[in-house]
């Protein structure tokens, strides 16, 4: 489609490497495993986690292994590049139920040898103790829940632990893991600028090479919703929250962590290698309650989804291997469209080749955009597009989830 290319300004000086797409089917796997159990709900919250007493971990262990096993026989020959047990709190799951899961994933598919293998971990002292076990079972990376550095903003956040805890969750990750990162929620009820400016510095101190810095959102079906909604608490409105944003995009890059993503920071080199997986729209496998995936196989790429239930699931994968249902391969609209989502979070953008080959029609995907609504997008300082891909800017990627729709075709 060349003339719909030329619509595209030559901005090339701006778009700095767009990232290639990642693993596809004849190449490199992630997995992700969901243990979708905490010590108690927090209010803001809306993953699928669950508070349970008398966990049988023992059947647990033995369904995720069985559904290792099921997506290796349905993906054979893959190279599995990283391992992530998200949740929940899956720093709750015993050292002994990785190590099951890892060597089950290592007997099936061969293991790429700088595998990346991440678990998401609270910083309460439990979890702090098992770090060096969990560090034997195979673990390379921990992404921990700070959330915040101080205890009344913890306290508001219903977390379960204090801010010296946090502080000594760090100190133990960077004694034990090769790499870690840890989390931080900001634009929080009374925040101000100032303040958050002198969290991020503390932060920076205590980082290693990897930082993800999310905005406070206020889930429906939470309780923060409720009391949202009754106007016990505010958060920053839309002027406000945009300064948040851009002002820690600008203490980041001073400190050499960039966001290479909407919300994630890392020194070059230091990008969560699992996370790039879905910004690059490689294949990865979804194993757990909730838990989705994308797979191509044959030429056609299937989205998987778990059942969301922990006991349903836990009933039918530990006998079948998955509780998923089948679900017809993706359009080629689709396939554009969820690539397009997924690079556009990225701030190196994607190139057009790679959306080309993601929507395996095997002609130019730019025929499902909008190119007059693009180029208004770019006149507004949004986007940039030249001859090699598309890329947000800054302002774009803040506006990211109203923008996406407006520059797409119909379906
Ligand atoms: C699956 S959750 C957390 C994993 C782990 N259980 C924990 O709490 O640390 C991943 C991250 O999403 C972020 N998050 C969850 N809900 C959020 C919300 N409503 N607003 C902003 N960030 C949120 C938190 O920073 C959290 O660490
Ligand atoms: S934020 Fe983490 S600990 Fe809190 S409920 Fe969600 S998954 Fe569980």
């Amino acid at each position: 489609m060349p003339s719909e290319r030329r619509l595209c300004k030559k901005l090339s000086s701006t778009l700095t490497n767009p990232a290639p797409l990642g693993a596809s089917e004849k190449g490199q796997l992630g997995v992700y495993i969901h243990w979708p159990f905490c010590l108690s709900k927090c209010p803001y919250c809306d993953f699928n986690s669950h508070v349970r007493e008398g966990i049988d971990e023992a059947a647990w262990r033995a369904a995720y292994v069985r559904s290792v096993e099921h997506y290796a026989q349905r993906l054979p020959g893959r190279q599995v590049r990283s391992i992530f047990f998200g949740g929940g709190t899956p720093s709750l799951m015993s050292p002994e139920t990785a190590e099951a899961i890892i060597s089950e994933i290592q007997k099936n598919w061969q293991v790429s040898n700088d595998v990346e293998i991440t678990l998401e971990a609270n910083p309460t002292s439990v979890e702090i103790e098992k770090f060096r076990a969990f560090q034997m079972a195979g673990v390379n990376r921990v992404s921990i829940g700070v959330q915040a550095l101080n205890d009344t903003d913890l306290k508001f956040l219903g977390r379960e632990h204090s801010a010296k805890e946090a502080i000594q969750a760090i100190e133990t990750a960077r004694k034990v893991f090769d790499r870690y990162s840890f989390d931080l929620i900001y634009a929080r009820p009374e925040q101000s600028l100032s303040a958050w400016e002198d969290e991020l510095a503390r932060a920076q101190d205590l980082a290693d090479s990897h930082l993800s810095l999310y905005q406070l959102t206020i889930e429906r079906n939470t309780p923060f919703y409720m009391s949202h909604e009754q106007g016990l608490f505010s958060i920053p409105e839309e002027g406000l929250a945009a300064d948040f944003y851009t002002l820690t995009q600008e203490v980041m890059e001073g400190y050499g962590l960039p966001a290479y993503e909407v919300s994630n920071h890392a020194r070059a080199g230091e990008e969560s290698r699992h996370n790039m997986i879905y910004w690059t729209y490689g294949d990865y496998v979804g194993i757990g309650p909730g838990a989705h995936g994308r797979i191509t196989i044959d030429g056609r790429k299937y989205p998987t989804r778990e059942h969301q239930a922990p006991d349903i699931w836990l009933d039918r994968a530990g006998k079948d291997g998955t509780a998923a249902k089948a679900e017809a391969s993706l359009s080629h609209y689709d396939r554009f469209m969820e690539a397009l989502m997924m690079g556009l979070r990225l701030r190196a953008g994607v190139r057009w080749e790679d959306l080309d080959r993601a929507a395996g029609h095997g002609e130019s995907a730019q025929v499902f955009l909008d190119h007059a609504k693009l180029q208004t997008v770019q006149d507004q300082g949004w986007a940039l597009c030249d001859d090699d891909g598309i890329a947000l800017t800054q302002e774009g990627r803040l506006r990211l989830n109203a923008l996406l729709p407006y520059i797409l075709k119909e379906a």
